[in-house]
């Protein structure tokens, strides 16, 4: 029996293809595993009314982890034209896959390391290394949201919030209502998930990326508990900053960041910032990490416009792959990795089109694997 079993879920687009490059390195390093493939995303979807199938689900629950490549995500109403006839006008809604599998197995912490490799033509300066931990199953992203906006809550809300007479007048036809619930164990987790890698890793700072002046509930729970942690960690500073003047902060002094840490909207959108720092998001990876289960994947979509093209960076894939090496113990394994994509971007010789190269995906991919 493989030491581990891992989930493929190459979903669609370009997801194939960057999925078979990491394959490539996974080979090339013999790690002791058995892949199983699973169905996910916009096929499963058009077919069945359902991108992430039950039986994926129970597949992912007898395995040690996951591999991720990229989904179309659509939004509600072009999702719906595009089911099978049979499906149609069922009520049946399109969920992003890849944030319901955050929420099914609570992979509350979305660790997004963003890091300068040396001679990449794309960085934006080459002494970047920024880590995001973007919580990643609460906030904006509950899917607890409403329009039309219902009496019942509406009449709740007028009597709870004086701030409602604002929409005062205004049909609750006119009105939609997204939640951004958090908790306190939600703040707690993930701000020390933060806190811990910048012990383990020697940082000196754990930076808090809220709104806590405008939204005071949710951001204010975030950095109440926040200072409550760091003072666990007394060599650790906890610096509390604004999500708008920290989008200006970070481009215009990266290097002076470390850890960062954020809720999932605020997360998501830092980490697009800090993924195009250091070269877009063909170098952005992202470890989806709970108690017991992970998923690890590029940060990038699905591109459908470059699918089946094998033309788009696998670097993003590949450093996912490393994360996952990382979180399974396989450290040595995952340094070496992350050494021999340094060097072949440093060497130069073999690079995609978004680095002014012309090799296709999996001559990157082989690029790297030789390099290990
Ligand atoms: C990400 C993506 C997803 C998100 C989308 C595809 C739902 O942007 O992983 O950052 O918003 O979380
Ligand atoms: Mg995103």
């Amino acid at each position: 029996m493989a030491k581990y079993r891992i989930a493929l879920m190459p979903g669609d687009g370009i997801g194939n293809d960057v999925m078979d490059a990491a394959k490539i390195v996974l080979d090339k390093l013999a790690l002791d595993a058995e892949y199983v493939n699973t169905d996910i995303g916009w096929e499963f979807w058009c077919k069945e009314g359902e991108p992430l199938p039950v039986r994926t689900i129970s597949t992912l629950k007898e395995c040690d982890c996951a591999l991720f490549a990229a989904i179309t995500s659509k939004p509600k109403e072009e999702a719906a034209r595009e089911l099978a006839p049979e499906l149609q006008d069922k009520g049946l809604v399109y969920r992003s896959p890849i944030v319901r599998l955050r929420q099914v197995f609570d992979l509350y912490t979305n660790l997004r390391p963003c890091k300068a490799f040396k001679g990449n033509p794309l960085n934006y300066r080459d002494d970047i290394d920024l880590v995001v931990f973007r919580e990643n199953t609460q906030g904006l992203y509950s899917g607890v949201e409403f329009h039309p906006l219902p009496e019942e809550l509406r009449g709740v809300l007028d009597i709870l919030s004086p701030n409602m007479t604002a929409f005062q007048g205004i049909a609750s036809a006119d009105i939609a209502l997204s939640t951004r619930i958090f908790t306190r164990q939600g703040c707690q987790r993930i701000v020390r998930r933060a806190f811990e890698y910048a012990k383990q890793f020697g940082y000196s700072s754990v930076t808090l990326v809220e709104k806590p002046n405008v939204i005071r509930e949710t951001s204010g729970l975030m950095v109440r508990e926040a200072r409550k942690i760091a003072a666990e960690y007394p060599g650790i500073e906890l610096w509390e900053t604004n999500v708008d003047a920290m989008a200006m902060w970070l481009i215009k002094n990266p290097q002076n960041y470390g850890v960062l840490v954020s809720s999932n909207m605020f997360g998501d959108i830092i980490s697009d910032l800090a993924a195009q720092l250091v070269g877009g998001l063909g170098f952005a990876a992202s470890g989806n990490i709970g108690d017991n289960f992970a998923v690890f994947e590029p940060t990038h979509g699905s591109a459908p416009k470059y699918a089946g093209q094998y033309k788009v960076n696998p670097t993003a894939m590949i450093l996912a792959t490393k994360l996952m090496l990382d979180w399974l113990g396989e450290t040595e394994m995952g340094t070496r990795l992350e050494q021999a994509v340094a060097r072949t971007i440093a060497e130069g010789k073999v690079c995609t089109y978004d680095m002014g190269g012309n090799s296709g995906t999996l001559e990157m991919a082989q690029a790297i694997a030789d390099r290990l």
